[in-house]
């Protein structure tokens, strides 16, 4: 039986040529036992009639706020929470730079805006606007925020040029919809603590020690560990990133403020995922005041050490926990990786080197070793979405 069967799917339609190939994708979701709605945007259905798609789904396409002769408003806020995925086929340029920046002028958008359940596009278009820098920034921010990218292939445009841009065939973006619903569920019932971002150590009321992570590799790996079933508690440091979906966030500033929140939690986790980029040193007083030039004369600041979260959480961890840290490193990365993984009593340590173009902190890319006591996997430059991914297959290979 198709790992499809009896899932609710959303399948949303923009106006672009490649339209046509959706209604084959509708069949083979419906023939797989899918339940499908329709949501197409106004440009949609200039490429292809509702009546086709509301046949073939069984359901009335959405398409407006509301149907015009009787009022009655669509809700996108029930569709969002009904749906277990949502794949956007095809995705035009428009659709996914409105997607990317919260534009939420049409039914699709907002449903997108309201989903709960995790988002699949298909980009279609023709190569120079595949190529062109906002696309690909539109892109890596929908992947950012946890979008999975069906890339599109190579081949005959709709403008007879030959490049990169073709809608991907609707058989092979139903066995991405199958393969995800597959391997959905591997950590239903796992209690997960992922700690995320920066800390910061107040020196006085306006200035404190922190550094440059973003916490973009911790919030997708909690994000994928949710979509997986896992019930998800992310302990974050201060970051500009929205809570991601179906997580339970909890927002800590300080070393101390995170260690306290994992501690305490800790006993009743399975699995434990410190990204967490935590301040090694905090001042050893905070000054109440902003310190002033003129008055204070404050020319050196005293440290003391933070607790090692990691390293706390290893000395406690009972048979069947499994805790995972980060290595980020300039040099001798895999000795000191491998130091590490033995000092802090971890499980598997990724490694990523500062040292790779597009890994480390602030970009929405990683390239990452894995690394435990009996193996060692080493993956190519991917998006941080498809980084937690390959995380979290290798800790459930582990259970
Ligand atoms: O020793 P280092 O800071 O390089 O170790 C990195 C790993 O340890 C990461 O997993 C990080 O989240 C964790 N860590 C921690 N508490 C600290 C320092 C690091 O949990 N005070």
């Amino acid at each position: 039986m198709s790992n499809l069967s009896g899932k609710h799917i959303i399948l949303g339609i923009s106006g672009g040529i490649a339209a046509y190939k959706s209604v084959t994708l509708l069949r083979l979701l419906v023939k797989a036992g899918a339940e499908v709605q329709v949501v197409i945007t106004p440009n949609g259905k200039e490429f292809i009639t509702p009546v086709t798609l509301s046949s073939l789904s069984g359901k009335p396409v959405v398409s407006e706020f509301f149907t015009a002769n009787t009022g009655e408003w669509h809700s996108h806020v029930d569709l969002g929470l009904w749906a277990d995925a949502m794949i956007i086929a095809p995705a035009t340029a428009s659709t996914l730079a409105k997607m990317a920046n919260g534009v939420a002028d049409n039914m699709l958008i907002t449903t997108y805006l309201s989903a709960k359940a995790p988002v699949f596009v298909a980009p279609a278009m023709d190569l120079d606007m595949m190529a062109h820098p906002s696309t690909t920034r539109n892109l890596r921010t929908l992947q950012a925020d946890g979008v999975t990218v069906i890339e599109p292939e190579v081949g005959e445009l709709a403008s007879h040029l030959v490049g990169r841009g073709r809608m991907e065939e609707p058989e092979k973006i139903a066995a991405v919809l199958d393969t995800f619903f597959a391997s959905g569920q591997q950590l239903k019932g796992k209690k997960m603590l992922v700690t995320a971002g920066p800390t910061y150590e107040r020196i006085d009321p306006v200035r404190f020690i922190g550094n440059f992570s973003t916490g973009k590799m911790g919030y997708a790996i909690a994000a994928e560990a949710a979509r997986r079933g896992a019930d998800v508690t992310l302990v974050s440091g201060p970051t500009a990133l929205a809570d991601p979906a179906g997580v339970t966030t909890v927002r800590v500033e300080s070393a101390r403020s995170m260690m306290q929140e994992c501690e305490s939690r800790f006993g009743d986790t399975d699995i434990a995922i410190m990204s967490a980029a935590v301040a090694d040193y905090a001042p050893k007083i905070f000054i109440d005041h902003k310190i002033k030039r003129e008055h204070d004369n404050v020319e050196s600041i005293e440290l003391v050490k933070n607790p090692d979260i990691a390293a706390t959480l290893g000395s406690k961890k009972r048979p069947g926990q499994i805790l995972a840290g980060f290595a980020l490193e300039t040099d001798n990365a895999r000795a000191n990786a491998l130091e590490k993984l033995r000092r802090k009593n971890l499980d598997m340590i990724v490694l990523n080197s500062l040292a790779d173009v597009g890994a480390g902190f602030g970009t929405d890319t990683n390239k990452v070793t894995l690394i435990s006591a009996t193996d060692e996997v080493e993956f190519p430059l991917k998006s941080k979405a498809a980084v937690a991914a390959d995380i979290i297959d290798y800790i459930s290979s582990k259970l």
